[in-house]
Protein backbone atom coordinates (compact mmCIF):
# COMPACT_ATOMS: atom_id res chain seq x y z
CA UNK A 1 0.00 0.00 0.00
CA UNK A 2 0.98 3.24 -0.93
CA UNK A 3 1.39 6.29 2.45
CA UNK A 4 -0.25 9.48 2.00
CA UNK A 5 1.05 12.19 4.77
CA UNK A 6 -1.26 15.02 5.58
CA UNK A 7 -0.49 17.88 7.57
CA UNK A 8 -2.18 20.90 8.35
CA UNK A 9 -0.17 24.36 8.85
CA UNK A 10 -0.46 27.98 9.75
CA UNK A 11 -3.64 29.41 11.55
CA UNK A 12 -6.65 26.89 12.13
CA UNK A 13 -9.62 27.06 10.67
CA UNK A 14 -13.36 25.19 10.85
CA UNK A 15 -12.98 22.78 8.00
CA UNK A 16 -9.37 21.30 8.52
CA UNK A 17 -10.71 17.86 10.00
CA UNK A 18 -13.39 17.40 7.32
CA UNK A 19 -10.25 17.53 4.81
CA UNK A 20 -8.40 15.28 6.61
CA UNK A 21 -11.18 12.80 6.89
CA UNK A 22 -12.00 12.91 3.42
CA UNK A 23 -8.03 12.58 2.33
CA UNK A 24 -7.98 9.12 4.90
CA UNK A 25 -11.31 7.97 3.11
CA UNK A 26 -11.02 8.71 -0.28
CA UNK A 27 -7.74 7.14 -0.16
CA UNK A 28 -8.63 3.86 0.67
CA UNK A 29 -10.30 2.97 -2.74
CA UNK A 30 -6.54 4.19 -4.17
CA UNK A 31 -5.03 1.84 -2.17
CA UNK A 32 -3.62 4.22 -0.25
CA UNK A 33 -2.94 4.13 3.84
CA UNK A 34 -3.14 7.99 5.41
CA UNK A 35 -0.21 9.00 8.05
CA UNK A 36 -1.31 12.10 10.11
CA UNK A 37 1.86 14.56 10.44
CA UNK A 38 1.76 16.40 13.89
CA UNK A 39 1.70 20.50 14.40
CA UNK A 40 2.62 21.03 10.60
CA UNK A 41 5.96 20.67 9.34
CA UNK A 42 7.43 20.50 12.72
CA UNK A 43 6.13 17.21 12.93
CA UNK A 44 7.92 15.73 10.00
CA UNK A 45 11.21 17.42 11.33
CA UNK A 46 10.72 15.45 14.27
CA UNK A 47 9.57 12.23 13.07
CA UNK A 48 6.08 13.24 15.04
CA UNK A 49 3.28 11.52 13.41
CA UNK A 50 0.42 9.06 13.89
CA UNK A 51 -1.48 6.62 11.00
CA UNK A 52 -5.33 7.61 10.35
CA UNK A 53 -7.81 5.32 9.78
CA UNK A 54 -11.40 5.17 8.79
CA UNK A 55 -12.37 4.33 11.73
CA UNK A 56 -10.00 7.20 13.93
CA UNK A 57 -11.57 9.88 11.43
CA UNK A 58 -14.92 9.00 12.56
CA UNK A 59 -16.75 12.13 14.28
CA UNK A 60 -14.44 14.50 13.20
CA UNK A 61 -15.78 16.15 10.67
CA UNK A 62 -18.28 18.95 12.90
CA UNK A 63 -15.07 19.33 15.04
CA UNK A 64 -13.31 22.45 14.51
CA UNK A 65 -9.28 22.76 14.93
CA UNK A 66 -7.26 20.90 13.56
CA UNK A 67 -6.58 17.30 15.73
CA UNK A 68 -3.39 17.18 13.99
CA UNK A 69 -2.21 20.50 15.51
CA UNK A 70 -0.21 23.50 13.42
CA UNK A 71 2.94 25.31 13.66
CA UNK A 72 4.06 28.39 12.14
CA UNK A 73 7.47 27.15 10.62
CA UNK A 74 9.48 27.73 7.21
CA UNK A 75 10.48 24.05 6.69
CA UNK A 76 13.41 25.09 4.37
CA UNK A 77 14.89 27.82 6.51
CA UNK A 78 17.34 25.11 8.26
CA UNK A 79 19.05 23.19 5.77
CA UNK A 80 19.35 20.13 8.88
CA UNK A 81 15.90 20.17 8.85
CA UNK A 82 14.86 19.89 5.62
CA UNK A 83 17.16 16.49 5.38
CA UNK A 84 14.75 15.81 8.49
CA UNK A 85 12.08 15.64 6.10
CA UNK A 86 13.08 13.83 3.46
CA UNK A 87 14.57 11.29 5.79
CA UNK A 88 11.19 11.17 7.93
CA UNK A 89 9.28 10.91 4.63
CA UNK A 90 11.91 7.94 3.67
CA UNK A 91 11.77 6.23 7.25
CA UNK A 92 7.36 6.22 7.21
CA UNK A 93 7.19 5.51 3.55
CA UNK A 94 5.33 8.56 2.68
CA UNK A 95 4.90 9.01 -1.10
CA UNK A 96 3.18 12.05 -1.35
CA UNK A 97 2.12 14.81 0.82
CA UNK A 98 -1.16 16.88 1.29
CA UNK A 99 -0.28 19.83 2.92
CA UNK A 100 -3.32 21.97 3.92
CA UNK A 101 -2.52 26.07 4.25
CA UNK A 102 -2.73 29.40 4.00
CA UNK A 103 -0.38 31.97 1.73
CA UNK A 104 2.66 31.23 4.03
CA UNK A 105 2.56 27.00 4.57
CA UNK A 106 1.29 27.20 0.57
CA UNK A 107 4.30 29.31 -0.26
CA UNK A 108 6.18 26.78 1.54
CA UNK A 109 4.94 23.46 0.04
CA UNK A 110 5.46 25.47 -3.38
CA UNK A 111 9.72 25.21 -2.43
CA UNK A 112 9.64 22.09 -0.67
CA UNK A 113 7.80 20.87 -3.98
CA UNK A 114 10.49 22.28 -5.83
CA UNK A 115 12.82 20.74 -3.95
CA UNK A 116 11.90 17.14 -5.83
CA UNK A 117 9.32 16.12 -2.80
CA UNK A 118 6.39 15.29 -4.17
CA UNK A 119 2.92 17.46 -2.76
CA UNK A 120 -0.75 18.81 -3.02
CA UNK A 121 -1.77 21.47 -1.58
CA UNK A 122 -5.42 22.39 -0.08
CA UNK A 123 -6.60 26.07 0.61
CA UNK A 124 -7.34 27.20 3.96
CA UNK A 125 -8.07 30.50 5.63
CA UNK A 126 -10.70 32.82 7.50
CA UNK A 127 -9.34 35.52 5.16
CA UNK A 128 -10.39 33.80 1.73
CA UNK A 129 -7.09 35.31 0.32
CA UNK A 130 -5.71 33.25 -1.59
CA UNK A 131 -5.72 33.94 -5.49
CA UNK A 132 -6.72 30.58 -7.88
CA UNK A 133 -9.62 29.81 -5.72
CA UNK A 134 -12.81 31.66 -5.79
CA UNK A 135 -13.24 30.65 -1.79
CA UNK A 136 -10.94 29.18 0.90
CA UNK A 137 -12.75 26.98 3.22
CA UNK A 138 -13.35 28.17 7.44
CA UNK A 139 -14.11 31.51 5.31
CA UNK A 140 -18.26 30.54 5.64
CA UNK A 141 -17.78 29.94 8.75
CA UNK A 142 -15.99 33.52 10.11
CA UNK A 143 -18.57 35.04 7.89
CA UNK A 144 -21.42 33.55 9.97
CA UNK A 145 -20.01 33.86 13.24
CA UNK A 146 -18.97 37.54 12.15
CA UNK A 147 -22.83 38.21 10.69
CA UNK A 148 -24.45 36.52 14.17
CA UNK A 149 -22.17 39.08 16.64
CA UNK A 150 -23.15 42.01 14.80
CA UNK A 151 -26.66 41.11 14.83
CA UNK A 152 -26.35 41.23 18.74
CA UNK A 153 -24.09 43.95 18.85
CA UNK A 154 -27.21 45.83 16.59
CA UNK A 155 -29.77 45.35 19.55
CA UNK A 156 -27.48 46.81 22.74
CA UNK A 157 -26.06 49.54 20.16
CA UNK A 158 -29.64 50.60 19.25
CA UNK A 159 -30.83 50.43 23.15
CA UNK A 160 -28.03 52.65 23.98
CA UNK A 161 -27.78 54.97 21.26
CA UNK A 162 -24.16 54.17 21.20
CA UNK A 163 -21.44 53.80 18.29
CA UNK A 164 -19.94 49.78 18.70
CA UNK A 165 -17.01 49.39 16.80
CA UNK A 166 -16.41 45.74 15.91
CA UNK A 167 -12.81 44.14 15.24
CA UNK A 168 -12.24 41.13 12.97
CA UNK A 169 -9.38 39.20 11.25
CA UNK A 170 -8.28 40.36 8.22
CA UNK A 171 -4.61 41.35 8.08
CA UNK A 172 -4.21 42.27 4.53
CA UNK A 173 -7.39 41.45 3.12
CA UNK A 174 -11.09 43.01 4.14
CA UNK A 175 -13.30 40.16 2.91
CA UNK A 176 -14.46 39.04 6.62
CA UNK A 177 -15.44 42.89 7.16
CA UNK A 178 -17.09 42.98 3.78
CA UNK A 179 -18.83 39.81 3.73
CA UNK A 180 -20.22 40.05 7.60
CA UNK A 181 -20.80 43.64 7.29
CA UNK A 182 -23.09 43.39 4.79
CA UNK A 183 -24.84 40.49 5.66
CA UNK A 184 -24.84 42.04 9.59
CA UNK A 185 -25.95 45.55 7.75
CA UNK A 186 -23.00 47.54 9.10
CA UNK A 187 -23.28 51.05 8.86
CA UNK A 188 -19.42 51.56 7.91
CA UNK A 189 -16.90 49.08 6.63
CA UNK A 190 -13.00 49.60 7.01
CA UNK A 191 -10.66 47.36 4.64
CA UNK A 192 -7.04 47.44 4.37
CA UNK A 193 -7.67 47.87 0.57
CA UNK A 194 -9.24 51.11 0.91
CA UNK A 195 -7.61 54.06 2.65
CA UNK A 196 -10.24 56.12 4.75
CA UNK A 197 -9.36 59.20 6.37
CA UNK A 198 -11.16 59.53 10.33
CA UNK A 199 -12.93 62.44 8.47
CA UNK A 200 -14.39 60.69 6.04
CA UNK A 201 -15.74 57.85 8.79
CA UNK A 202 -16.82 60.64 11.21
CA UNK A 203 -18.93 62.57 8.57
CA UNK A 204 -20.34 59.26 7.65
CA UNK A 205 -21.63 58.92 11.23
CA UNK A 206 -22.53 62.17 11.83
CA UNK A 207 -24.67 62.27 8.41
CA UNK A 208 -26.56 58.84 9.83
CA UNK A 209 -27.01 60.32 13.36
CA UNK A 210 -28.59 63.81 11.85
CA UNK A 211 -30.66 61.33 9.53
CA UNK A 212 -32.58 60.11 13.26
CA UNK A 213 -30.54 56.99 13.00
CA UNK A 214 -29.14 57.79 17.16
CA UNK A 215 -26.64 54.13 16.72
CA UNK A 216 -24.33 52.95 14.24
CA UNK A 217 -22.12 49.59 13.78
CA UNK A 218 -18.43 50.23 12.81
CA UNK A 219 -16.80 47.12 11.18
CA UNK A 220 -12.97 47.09 11.08
CA UNK A 221 -10.67 44.93 9.59
CA UNK A 222 -7.76 44.51 11.61
CA UNK A 223 -4.94 45.80 8.97
CA UNK A 224 -7.01 48.45 7.85
CA UNK A 225 -4.60 51.43 6.37
CA UNK A 226 -3.59 53.24 10.24
CA UNK A 227 -1.67 56.27 8.37
CA UNK A 228 -4.70 57.26 6.37
CA UNK A 229 -6.81 57.23 9.67
CA UNK A 230 -4.00 58.97 11.65
CA UNK A 231 -3.69 56.47 14.01
CA UNK A 232 -0.29 55.03 14.95
CA UNK A 233 1.47 52.03 13.43
CA UNK A 234 1.86 48.49 14.91
CA UNK A 235 4.89 48.88 17.34
CA UNK A 236 8.21 47.07 16.21
CA UNK A 237 7.84 44.46 18.49
CA UNK A 238 4.85 43.21 18.10
CA UNK A 239 5.42 40.49 15.37
CA UNK A 240 3.83 36.79 15.66
CA UNK A 241 6.81 33.69 15.21
CA UNK A 242 7.12 34.30 11.19
CA UNK A 243 8.03 38.12 11.95
CA UNK A 244 4.27 39.37 10.54
CA UNK A 245 2.78 42.39 12.67
CA UNK A 246 0.07 41.45 15.61
CA UNK A 247 -2.57 44.13 14.42
CA UNK A 248 -5.03 43.46 17.09
CA UNK A 249 -6.52 46.17 19.16
CA UNK A 250 -7.21 49.30 16.39
CA UNK A 251 -10.55 49.58 16.83
CA UNK A 252 -9.77 50.85 20.78
CA UNK A 253 -7.93 53.88 19.11
CA UNK A 254 -10.71 53.94 16.63
CA UNK A 255 -13.44 53.87 18.82
CA UNK A 256 -11.74 56.37 20.81
CA UNK A 257 -10.99 58.82 18.25
CA UNK A 258 -14.54 58.61 17.24
CA UNK A 259 -15.89 59.66 20.50
CA UNK A 260 -14.12 62.40 21.23
CA UNK A 261 -14.53 64.10 17.51
CA UNK A 262 -18.38 63.65 17.28
CA UNK A 263 -19.29 63.49 20.88
CA UNK A 264 -21.13 59.79 20.76
CA UNK A 265 -20.59 57.55 23.49
CA UNK A 266 -18.88 54.74 21.91
CA UNK A 267 -17.80 51.07 22.69
CA UNK A 268 -15.58 48.19 21.61
CA UNK A 269 -15.68 44.45 20.69
CA UNK A 270 -13.08 42.86 19.10
CA UNK A 271 -13.80 39.50 18.04
CA UNK A 272 -10.57 38.04 17.43
CA UNK A 273 -9.98 34.27 17.48
CA UNK A 274 -13.80 33.75 18.24
CA UNK A 275 -13.75 33.99 14.46
CA UNK A 276 -11.46 31.11 13.62
CA UNK A 277 -13.37 28.53 16.93
CA UNK A 278 -16.38 26.11 16.68
CA UNK A 279 -17.86 24.15 14.00
CA UNK A 280 -17.64 24.51 10.41
CA UNK A 281 -20.97 25.08 8.68
CA UNK A 282 -22.52 23.20 5.89
CA UNK A 283 -20.98 25.07 3.47
CA UNK A 284 -17.29 24.74 5.00
CA UNK A 285 -18.09 20.99 5.33
CA UNK A 286 -19.09 20.07 1.57
CA UNK A 287 -15.91 22.46 0.06
CA UNK A 288 -13.44 21.20 2.26
CA UNK A 289 -14.94 17.59 2.07
CA UNK A 290 -14.34 18.14 -1.96
CA UNK A 291 -10.78 19.64 -1.89
CA UNK A 292 -9.78 16.39 0.30
CA UNK A 293 -11.27 14.52 -2.60
CA UNK A 294 -9.77 15.98 -4.99
CA UNK A 295 -6.09 16.32 -3.23
CA UNK A 296 -6.17 12.26 -3.41
CA UNK A 297 -7.24 11.88 -7.25
CA UNK A 298 -4.47 14.50 -7.59
CA UNK A 299 -1.73 11.96 -6.10
CA UNK A 300 -3.49 9.02 -7.71
CA UNK A 301 -2.30 10.63 -11.06
CA UNK A 302 0.73 11.80 -9.63
CA UNK A 303 -0.17 15.66 -10.27
CA UNK A 304 2.49 17.37 -7.70
CA UNK A 305 2.78 20.95 -7.01
CA UNK A 306 -0.51 21.43 -7.78
CA UNK A 307 -3.09 23.07 -5.54
CA UNK A 308 -7.00 22.18 -5.55
CA UNK A 309 -9.34 25.48 -6.02
CA UNK A 310 -13.16 26.15 -6.19
CA UNK A 311 -13.73 27.80 -9.58
CA UNK A 312 -17.27 28.87 -9.95
CA UNK A 313 -18.95 25.30 -8.94
CA UNK A 314 -16.03 23.23 -9.98
CA UNK A 315 -13.12 21.97 -8.31
CA UNK A 316 -10.43 22.68 -10.47
CA UNK A 317 -6.70 22.24 -9.96
CA UNK A 318 -3.30 25.35 -10.48
CA UNK A 319 -0.14 25.41 -10.14
CA UNK A 320 1.00 26.47 -6.37
CA UNK A 321 3.59 28.47 -8.12
CA UNK A 322 0.35 30.52 -9.47
CA UNK A 323 -1.52 29.75 -6.35
CA UNK A 324 0.62 32.04 -4.22
CA UNK A 325 1.73 34.45 -6.64
CA UNK A 326 -0.58 37.27 -5.05
CA UNK A 327 -3.21 37.85 -2.12
CA UNK A 328 -6.77 37.93 -3.68
CA UNK A 329 -8.12 40.99 -2.66
CA UNK A 330 -11.82 42.47 -2.38
CA UNK A 331 -12.94 43.77 -5.48
CA UNK A 332 -13.22 46.96 -5.54
CA UNK A 333 -16.49 47.03 -7.43
CA UNK A 334 -18.01 44.87 -4.40
CA UNK A 335 -16.98 47.04 -1.69
CA UNK A 336 -18.71 49.55 -3.99
CA UNK A 337 -21.84 48.06 -4.03
CA UNK A 338 -21.73 47.20 0.34
CA UNK A 339 -21.36 50.99 0.46
CA UNK A 340 -24.18 51.94 -1.60
CA UNK A 341 -26.70 50.31 0.65
CA UNK A 342 -25.22 50.80 4.30
CA UNK A 343 -24.50 54.27 3.25
CA UNK A 344 -21.73 56.61 3.05
CA UNK A 345 -20.46 56.24 -0.86
CA UNK A 346 -18.66 59.21 -1.78
O1 LIG B 1 -5.53 32.88 9.71
C1 LIG B 1 -5.25 34.21 9.32
C2 LIG B 1 -5.51 35.09 10.47
O2 LIG B 1 -6.79 34.80 10.86
C3 LIG B 1 -5.34 36.60 10.26
O3 LIG B 1 -6.47 37.25 9.80
C4 LIG B 1 -4.90 37.06 11.63
O4 LIG B 1 -4.17 38.25 11.58
C5 LIG B 1 -4.07 35.94 12.07
O5 LIG B 1 -4.63 34.78 11.53
C6 LIG B 1 -3.91 35.83 13.57
O6 LIG B 1 -3.35 34.61 13.89
P1 LIG B 1 -2.58 34.23 15.24
O7 LIG B 1 -3.25 34.95 16.33
O8 LIG B 1 -2.71 32.76 15.30
O9 LIG B 1 -1.17 34.66 15.05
Amino acid sequence: MKRIGVLTGGGDCPGLNAVIRAVVRSGLPHGFETIGIRNGWQGLIDGDVEPLTDFSVSGILPKGGTILGTSRINPLEKTADFQKIKANMKKFGIHALVVIGGDGTLSAARDVAGEGISLVGVPKTIDNDISGTDVTFGFDTAVATVTEAIDRLHTTAESHHRIIVVEVMGRNVGWIAVTAGLAGGADEILIPEIHTTMDEVCNNLMARYRSGKKFSIVVVAEGVNRETLGLPPVPEDLRDECGHEKFVGIANMLGKEIESRIGIETRVTILGHVQRGGSPTAYDRVLATRYGVAAVDLISTERFGRMVALRGNEIIDIPLEDAVAHLKTVDPAFYRMAKTVIGGMQ
